[in-house]
């Protein structure tokens, strides 16, 4: 099955193949649909592309002592495997909530390759007693609850600073809700060195699908203007993820990643990083950017209708229950067995009941039919966090890695879906 030649996502043939083989192989293990297959191959291309671009750039090099550090985000794809094998790469995890720390916890982080990140954290934080934990704290009201745990505990204390590089992307004259204003930063910070706690980082995430390496620049120049008016010279500048994703499209068919050079950025990061005398690391926290290529959910295909010149398939999977981001985004989707010939415009659709639940509506091969599976591709981010159990529950889960393929979640039971309720 080919692309429509109007959609271009730029995907080697070679990945094109292992996701073909991967749900071959998956299928050959008579997996129920609707599942996904997450893989750690393409985030080691990711993470090998990231570090090489920025030790191009001078960083950890013999004249620099200047390192990164990528800290898994959690919440972008809380999968259990993926953290154990994250873990196993000796690399720290981010989390933003007591379920997201517990589960760092339970694969094995030790609490000082743990960042705690998010708002109104001083809810849940007490509960636990962990020592040398790194907390980026978000509001004065949460500083002021935690400052004591922070030193009797001995955490490596940050403040999340709101740029005016950061807003609501859907209401861009509105600011976001995360983090301190510059001048409540000025004060946070200045209360944390009165306090002698260890306060060692500044700290902004700005959005997802960040377009250029400039508004990086910009949110760090007002960084280091407050670090100078703080009188703090931090040993850690974490600048959030928000790389843009790639291989995906927005609705309307433009790239999210287009005037994005990985080189260039690392290169204008060694330059804004040198407004911090006494820097030892940058931290990223990127999930889209990493993940996303390391999903595809799988559907078949359970019945076939046409009307008012739309083909529809009906499938077991779809944009309610597996893919929420197909509400913005669209993704390369393959078929298995192969089908080509004419294409005619086609909604995939999902089971529920609900027009909302529609994957894709595009030009796919006349030939596609009930029994066929469909793959949508790159859905590594975002897409566990976002699953509903409407009408139908949990997709059923495979994790791939050096060590091969294996089943990781089941396909969710009628059980394990009614027996919650009391
Ligand atoms: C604090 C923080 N860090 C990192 C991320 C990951 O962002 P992205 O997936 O755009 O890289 C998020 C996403 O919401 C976030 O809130």
């Amino acid at each position: 099955m080919k692309t429509p030649a109007s959609l271009n996502f730029g995907h080697a043939p070679e990945t094109i193949e292992f996701w073909k083989r991967l749900v071959r192989e998956a299928l050959s293990l008579s997996t129920p649909t609707p599942f996904y297959i997450f893989s750690a191959l393409p985030i080691v291309e990711r993470i090998s592309e990231l570090e090489n671009a920025f030790t191009a750039a001078g960083f950890g090099t013999k004249n620099s002592k200047l390192k990164i550090q990528n800290w898994l985000s959690c919440k972008t794809q809380p999968v259990a495997p993926l953290l154990k094998w994250w873990r196993e790469q000796n690399r720290p995890i981010e989390v933003v909530s007591e379920f997201e720390l517990r589960a760092a916890l339970k694969e094995g982080f030790a609490p000082e390759h743990i960042l705690v990140n998010g708002p109104a954290k001083h809810h849940w934080l007490p509960k636990f007693d962990l020592r040398e934990l790194a907390v980026n704290f978000d509001s004065p009201t949460e500083l002021a609850k935690l400052l004591p745990r922070a030193k009797k505990l001995n955490w490596r204390c940050g403040v999340r600073i709101n740029t005016s590089e950061e807003f609501d992307p859907e209401s861009p004259q509105f600011p976001t809700q995360f983090g301190f204003t510059s001048d409540e930063s000025v004060v946070a910070l200045k209360k944390l060195l009165r306090a002698k706690v260890k306060i060692e980082t500044v700290s902004f995430h700005l959005r997802s699908n960040i377009s250029s390496a400039q508004i990086y620049e910009r949110a760090i120049t007002e960084v280091a203007e407050i670090c100078r008016a703080a009188k703090f010279s931090p040993l850690n500048l974490d600048i959030g993820g928000g790389l843009p994703v790639r291989h995906v499209l927005t609705r309307g068919g433009k790239v999210f990643d287009g005037e994005f050079g990985l080189r260039a950025f690392a290169q204008k990061l060694r330059q804004a990083a040198k407004q911090f005398p006494g820097l030892r690391e940058v931290w990223l926290e990127n999930g889209r950017f990493l993940t996303t290529s390391s999903g595809a959910l799988v559907v078949k295909i359970l019945d076939v209708k046409e009307r008012r010149g739309l083909r529809q398939l009906i499938c077991d999977g779809g944009r309610t229950m597996n893919a929420l981001t197909s509400l913005w985004e669209q993704h390369e989707i393959l078929s298995l067995p192969e089908r080509s010939g004419a294409e005619t415009l086609t909604a995939v659709c999902g089971p529920t009941c609900m027009a909302f639940d529609q994957l894709a509506r595009t030009p796919l091969p006349r030939s596609l039919r009930a029994g066929d599976h469909l793959i949508w591709l790159e859905a590594g981010a975002y897409h566990i966090p976002w699953e509903t159990r409407f009408s139908h529950g949990h997709a059923a889960v495979l994790w791939h890695d050096e060590n091969g393929l294996r089943r990781a979640r089941e396909l969710q039971t009628f059980e394990n879906f009614w027996n919650q309720w009391k």
